[in-house]
């Protein structure tokens, strides 16, 4: 209820200041024109010129570079707040004179890496903003010999892997299944994929990073220090600085490994098998990641609805084994060796993105994604006890009803479990079966459609709350839903920033608030969701 009343009282008064908005846009860009601008090409060093990584509503490409990293289009209307400027820096010393400059003029800095930020608060705010927009500072440096790469902010995972894959068959990197995602946003904000039970998440396998500090310094972690690198592993980056750059440990693959998708409808007995899955999927071997997304679909039979539940897997092993361990394990999926596709770790991520694992590698290298871009909401969960048979029946019944809903279901356990919840500020470890994500696309703009769809994936999310954590009620901060509260730009509410913070944080939210306090102590690095300073003890 106050997630929901928050954000009406947010549209209003977002409806407010479109229209102020259009009137005040061109002298407030005009104004910063002659103090930000001039500051941003006094900063810049003679070889490294930055007027050609400036953007201004003027320029003509200004529309197509903001779009070019927009991945959800419910921010991509003419409605939605454009920023004053973007700034494109395609050297290290633009991005310590955008901050200096930024912070000298207190303006609002949004930092951008791969742009899918599901609340779009990587390139949207609802006060005058401007982008730092790191897509051109994204080399990737593979060391097979130490096991480690550096990459930077800008690359996406796709482009990651496929360096990886160029050097090696027998390495891979845990971090998410889409590979137009960007490192910058994903490793700082935690970042799992389907190898997180056998090698955890993304920050569990970084030992080095670079960030330009709110002074403008460029520090690498010895000498950030321990507090602000562990932030920086999981608190999300846009409260702390900019990431420039992550080293990262490479983790074993072997040369030969297994995929399947399977399907099941309610017909196929999907109840049965879901249920056994959530004792399967978190305890078996850790080098099988078994994914379920359940979803509704039309009946074959007749013309009414059912449920379809996708398993897909990535083993780390050969086929047979496969076969046999689930045979052992979990008969009610009935796999078949004919479900099998043996191929390499890097073709499995063709396999997970739904690309034809014949197509040539340097699909990963594409930037823009191949499936059309929608209109979407993201909510998330954490289920820590086993859902019965009759309680699914009442899920089924309740997603049929909506019917344009969606689940993912991602098992822990394994290492996941092994892994201290105070390592990282990811504190979702041991004790919890399976995440859930909360998936709503539509393809239509308008206010009312988008105000319908997401109120699908609410309610939803409401009819869940039997069955998921509670006191605090999870939440995975990747999966930004701004639904759990917000903090308002400009001000710094230790209050409101607490609501989300525990939530995606749990204990590791106060740890997060004192080296925030710390290095930020103006709150110069802030967005609707970002790490509170500690309130100043005379304002209590
Ligand atoms: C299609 C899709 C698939 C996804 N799959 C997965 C998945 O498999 N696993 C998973 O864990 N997550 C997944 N996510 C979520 C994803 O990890 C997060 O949205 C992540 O934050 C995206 O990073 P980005 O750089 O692309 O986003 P951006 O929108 O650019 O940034 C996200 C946030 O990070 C901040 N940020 C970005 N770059 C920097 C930087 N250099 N320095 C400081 N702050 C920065 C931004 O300001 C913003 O707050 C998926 C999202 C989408 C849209
Ligand atoms: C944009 O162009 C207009 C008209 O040419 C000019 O007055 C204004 O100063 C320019 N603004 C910026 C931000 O460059
Ligand atoms: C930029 O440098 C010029 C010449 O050095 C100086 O006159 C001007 O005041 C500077 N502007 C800013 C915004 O620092
Ligand atoms: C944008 O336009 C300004 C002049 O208005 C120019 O100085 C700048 O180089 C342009 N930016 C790009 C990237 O072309
Ligand atoms: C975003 O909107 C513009 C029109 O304003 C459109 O040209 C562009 O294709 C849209 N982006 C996507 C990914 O659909
Ligand atoms: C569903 O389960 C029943 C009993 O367990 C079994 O007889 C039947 O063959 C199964 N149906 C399918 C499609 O697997
Ligand atoms: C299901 O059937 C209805 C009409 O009977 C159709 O409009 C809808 O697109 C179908 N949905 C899917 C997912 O095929
Ligand atoms: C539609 O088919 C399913 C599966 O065969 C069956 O369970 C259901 O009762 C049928 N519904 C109607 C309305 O006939
Ligand atoms: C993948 O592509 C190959 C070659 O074009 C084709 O033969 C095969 O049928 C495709 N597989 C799938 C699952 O579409
Ligand atoms: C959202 O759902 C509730 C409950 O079904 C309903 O009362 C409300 O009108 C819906 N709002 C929108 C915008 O669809």
């Amino acid at each position: 209820m106050e997630a929901l009343s928050l954000h009406r009282i947010q549209l209003s008064i977002f409806a407010t200041f479109v229209f102020l908005s259009l009137v005040w846009s061109s002298s407030y860009a005009n104004s910063v024109h002659n103090t930000f601008l001039d500051c941003l090409v006094n900063h810049s060093e003679s070889s490294h010129p930055i007027t050609s990584a400036i953007f201004t509503p003027n320029n003509t490409s200004f529309s197509s570079v903001l779009q070019a990293y927009i991945r959800n289009l419910c921010f991509n209307t003419s409605t939605t707040r454009k920023p004053f400027l973007i700034v494109t820096p395609f050297h290290v010393s633009q991005v310590q004179g955008v901050v200096r400059c930024a912070k000298k003029h207190n303006l609002l800095i949004k930092i951008r890496s791969g742009g899918h930020d599901y609340e779009g608060l990587s390139y949207v705010a609802s006060q005058p903003f401007f982008i730092l927009d790191m897509f051109h500072l994204r080399s990737i440096k593979v060391d097979i010999d130490t096991e480690t790469a550096w990459v930077h902010a800008g690359a996406t995972l796709g482009e990651v892997y496929y360096k990886i894959g160029e050097k090696s068959k027998i390495h891979g990197f845990p971090a998410g299944v889409c590979p137009t995602v960007g490192v910058g946003g994903h490793i700082s904000g935690g970042g799992y994929g389907n190898m997180m039970r056998k090698y955890g998440l993304s920050v569990d396998n970084v030992v080095d990073a670079q960030i330009v500090d709110v002074e403008g310094r460029l520090l690498d972690r010895k000498s950030m220090g321990e507090d602000l690198f562990w932030a920086i592993t999981g608190g999300g980056g846009s409260s702390f600085g900019v990431v420039l750059a992550y080293k990262i440990k490479l983790v074993r693959v072997p040369e030969t490994v297994s995929v399947f998708r399977v399907r099941r409808t309610l017909e196929q007995n999907a109840t049965d098998i879901v249920y056994n899955w959530q004792h399967v999927a978190p305890t078996i071997d850790n080098n099988l990641f078994l994914r379920l997304t359940l979803n509704v679909v039309n009946s074959t039979q007749n013309g009414t609805k059912t449920i379809r539940a996708t398993f897909v897997a990535l083993f780390l092993g050969d086929s047979n084994s496969l076969v046999s361990l689930l045979n052992e394990k979990f008969p009610q999926l009935g796999l078949k060796q004919s479900d099998c596709i043996e191929t390499s770790w890097l073709r499995s991520v063709l396999f997970w993105t739904n690309i034809n694992i014949t197509t040539p590698v340097e699909i990963l290298l594409d930037r823009q994604p191949r499936s059309p871009v929608n209109y979407l909401k993201r909510k998330s969960d954490y289920v820590q006890k086993a859902i019965s048979k009759e309680c699914f029946e009442g899920i089924w019944k309740k997603m049929i009803e909506l019917e344009n809903v969606a689940f993912q279901f991602n098992p822990y356990g394994g290492k996941m479990a092994e892994i201290p919840s105070t390592a990282t500020p990811f504190p979702h470890r041991a004790g919890n079966l399976w995440k859930v994500q909360y998936q709503t696309n539509w393809n239509e703009a308008g206010k009312e459609v988008t105000d319908h769809f997401i109120n699908l994936t609410r309610i939803l999310h409401k009819y869940m709350t039997p069955f998921v954590s509670k006191n605090p009620r999870g939440a995975f901060f990747n999966y930004r839903d701004i639904d759990l509260g917000i903090n308002h730009n400009g001000e710094n509410n230790y209050v409101e920033g607490k609501v989300y913070g525990v939530e995606y944080f749990k204990d590791n939210f106060e740890r997060l608030v004192q080296i925030k306090t710390k290095i930020d102590p103006h709150n110069f690095f802030r967005n609707e969701q970002s790490i509170p300073v500690l309130p100043n003890p005379m304002e209590k």
